[in-house]
């Protein structure tokens, strides 16, 4: 019999992604998202690619009479829980919008999968919830102190997991800690699609690219870097995405919690990255350099043996085909899903 799998925020940019490896795994897949900052649209595109239907309830996480009914109307195997909001600067002006959406809504989820018995849970968590690294690469034994709002809420809800699963031998839970997803499906039919002024550097670059943005923003030029700007571990989407079948196939087969982190291993910076796009694009990009952005390290990216050991998961796509990827997407659909 085909394994159901419920997926929170699956019409979201990493949600999309995942939803068609499910399909293509021979999941059943049902979506609960509020499309706060995606679009349904994207979802025709996932049955599109994987030329396989999906049931999508239009809801928030934290509807607690919705959570029972969605839990109750079929045997699900497990829950990957995407829904949530990201964006770090938005996140110390509205803390409140976050503790309640990012906390409030995992728990609800949580407890209802609880009385529904489905006791299988991925959690979007991410790198942030480190901190200011205090060595490199960061591997999960990395002690735990995020610095923004936004972190916080996905150490908490971390925090919640562990107690659960320390609670109840049943539960199987995969923390999943990623660096810096970017890139875009293959087909250029499914890709990140940031409703406002992109905080993120990759979707910046690509609206420089197409013309919608006049000129890219690098965020310091002085970091301890070799070439003085910030460096991360990005890693393709569809790497990424494949780290969350890999997770769930794992936990279904046997309860426990898992940590991982999900990155590449190796660290890229701003002006590398924008070279990589122009190459990708096929013309040079505007750019100035700006001072540093306040929050920012210098310097992030992953120890990935866990991820190997446990789940025998290694990320493949190179930043070429992240950038190569992206174009595609972009150029194909310039105003994004709209
Ligand atoms: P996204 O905004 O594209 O997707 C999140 C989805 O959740 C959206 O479709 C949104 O409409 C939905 N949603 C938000 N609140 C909801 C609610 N209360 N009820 C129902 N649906 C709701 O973001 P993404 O980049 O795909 O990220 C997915 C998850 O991964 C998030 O939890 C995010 O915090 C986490 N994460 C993202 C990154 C990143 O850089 N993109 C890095 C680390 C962790
Ligand atoms: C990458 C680099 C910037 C934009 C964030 C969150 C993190 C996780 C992933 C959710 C940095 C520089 C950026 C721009 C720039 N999200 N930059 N110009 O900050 O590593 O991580 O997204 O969990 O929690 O903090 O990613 O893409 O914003 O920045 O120069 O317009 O690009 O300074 O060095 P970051 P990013």
């Amino acid at each position: 019999m085909e394994k159901h799998i419920l997926v929170t925020g699956g019409a979201g940019y990493i949600g999309s992604h995942t939803c068609v490896q499910l399909l293509e795994r021979g999941y059943q897949v049902t979506v609960l998202d509020n499309y706060c900052n995606s679009s349904p649209q994207a979802l025709k595109r996932v049955e599109q690619i994987a030329e396989k239907k999906i049931e999508a309830i239009e809801g928030d996480i934290r509807n607690q009479a919705l959570l029972e009914q969605v839990l109750r109307s079929k045997t699900y195997s497990g829950v990957i829980h995407f829904a949530g909001l990201k964006a770090v600067g938005e996140s110390s002006e509205k803390p409140l919008e976050y503790y309640d959406n990012n906390v409030s809504g995992s728990l609800s989820l949580i407890r209802a999968m609880q009385s529904h018995g489905v006791k299988c849970m991925i959690f979007s968590s991410s790198a942030t919830v480190y901190g200011d690294p205090k060595y490199l690469p960061l591997d999960e034994a990395h002690g735990l102190g995020p610095v923004n709002p936004y972190g916080r809420t996905k150490f908490m809800v971390e925090e919640m997991l562990r107690d659960l699963v320390a609670s109840d031998s049943q539960w199987s839970v995969g923390l999943l800690r990623y660096f810096n997803p970017v890139g875009a499906h293959p087909s250029g039919l499914i890709g990140e699609d940031p409703r406002d002024v992109p905080n993120n550097l990759m979707p910046f670059i690509s609206q420089v690219a197409v013309g919608r943005r006049q000129h890219l923003n690098v965020f310091g030029g002085d970091y301890d870097t070799p070439d003085g700007t910030g460096v991360r571990d990005y890693i393709h989407v569809d790497d990424l995405a494949k780290g969350h079948v890999l997770a769930l196939e794992t936990l279904i087969e046997r309860a426990r919690l898992l940590t991982v982190n999900l990155g590449t291993g190796a660290g890229c910076s701003v002006l590398e990255m924008l070279k990589a796009f122009e190459t990708a694009c096929g013309k040079p990009l505007s750019h100035q350099v700006q001072p540093r952005r306040p929050g920012d390290i210098a310097t992030s990216f992953a120890d990935c043996r866990l991820a190997e050991q446990e789940l025998g998961f290694r990320a493949e796509r190179t930043i070429r085909q992240m950038c190569e990827d992206t174009w595609r997407w972009q150029s194909n659909n310039q105003n994004g899903y709209s």
